[in-house]
């Protein structure tokens, strides 16, 4: 302390520059990918762990305080008690059970249900004006459940839901294409997982679209090629959790770039998962999240974009909330 001898005419920091406050509920591979990024990003000003298992988290808390040197300054705590993540500006939740090889997301619903009942209601009240990103499998049902347990308004509850589907689909096109993947313009939509749309008629390369341009010099595209880069995307996380046990790192960075949007206010447009009743003609009564090209701020989602969809990639996109709204009906919540 006696190291700065302080100036007395130095100004007090004024009471109303906010600090911004991240919580990550869950220190698994996820929660602790994602914590990462954010550090390295210079997102937060401080950055609250929570985990049901004391050790691992203060483990963890302790390994990225070491990293103090050479990162941003950030207040970095842990705790079991909910009660740490207090006036959150944004709450992340990655707790849970993840999938083994063989099974799909849709797989954990239950485990990780029964898991929520435990974690949104103190979040929701140690943070009532958090904005909620879900990113805990499957997440477009979770997603769901988060809403209807925190009772926030939906555009404050969001899923990471296709961003990091659309990111793999980037960059799958992007090696077909031999091109820089931020270049890539691309959305998956739909549920994040096997029932995810792609919307390859708003492809565009540097602004050029693709499909347009190939038809134009009557290039025949190769269907063939396309729908094994869509199924590619579909198979990359089963690839990914049969090689190395689980997915993290461009989970981490998915996210990190979706609370530098909403933190910062920067109302970039990305495929997140939210409520998607009435739009691109998915039935008002179906109470389903699902991902669909969102505008995201300080206020969660600020809009749902109006991309072109053909007949068919709409009828997907239908389907795809047919089989959620089917899955949540069966919960009784
Ligand atoms: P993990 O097993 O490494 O970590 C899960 C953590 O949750 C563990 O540290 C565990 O102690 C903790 N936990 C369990 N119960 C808790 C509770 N009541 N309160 C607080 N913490 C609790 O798993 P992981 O690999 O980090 O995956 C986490 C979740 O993220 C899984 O559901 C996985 O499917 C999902 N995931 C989603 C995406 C996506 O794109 N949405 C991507 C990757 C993984
Ligand atoms: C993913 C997880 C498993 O990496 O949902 O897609």
């Amino acid at each position: 302390k006696a190291f700065f001898r302080p100036i007395q005419s130095a100004a007090p920091p004024s009471p109303s520059k906010r600090r911004t406050k991240v919580s990550v509920i869950g220190a698994g591979n996820v929660g602790m990918a994602i914590a990462q990024t954010i550090l390295t990003q210079d997102l937060v000003d401080e950055l609250a762990l929570v985990d049901a298992k004391p050790d691992k988290l203060r483990g963890e808390m302790l390994d990225l305080q070491h990293a103090a040197a050479f990162l941003p300054r950030t207040r970095i705590f842990a705790d079991t008690d909910y009660a740490i993540t207090a006036s959150s500006d944004l709450c992340i939740i990655t707790a849970g059970a993840r999938q083994i090889p063989g099974e799909s997301r849709l797989d954990l619903l239950q485990r990780n249900l029964d898991l929520f009942r435990i974690i949104v209601p103190p979040l929701a009240k140690y943070s009532p004006e958090a904005l909620l990103l879900v990113v805990s499998n499957p997440v477009d049902v979770l997603t769901y459940i988060a809403w209807k347990l925190s009772g926030f308004p939906p555009n404050r509850v969001i899923g990471s839901g296709t961003n990091l589907d659309s990111s793999r689909f980037r960059f799958l096109l992007a090696d077909h294409l031999e091109v820089n993947a931020q270049d890539v313009q691309a959305y998956m939509v739909g549920e994040h997982g096997d029932s995810s749309v792609a919307l390859w008629s708003s492809i565009s390369v540097g602004g050029v679209p693709v499909l347009g341009s190939l038809e134009r010099h009557q290039i025949e595209y190769e269907e063939g090629v396309l729908e094994k880069i869509r199924k590619a995307v579909v198979e990359s996380a089963y690839e990914v959790i049969q090689l190395k046990g689980y997915t993290s790192w461009a989970i981490g960075y998915s996210v990190a770039s979706l609370a530098r949007s909403l933190l910062r206010d920067q109302r970039r447009i990305h495929p997140v998962s939210l409520l998607a009743k009435g739009f691109y003609g998915i039935d008002e009564e179906k109470e389903v999240f699902l991902s669909l090209p969102a505008q995201l701020g300080r206020g969660g989602v600020l809009g749902v974009a109006s991309v072109h969809l053909t007949e068919e990639e709409a009828k997907r996109l239908r389907c795809s909330a047919d089989t959620l709204w089917e899955i949540q009906q069966k919960l009784g919540i």
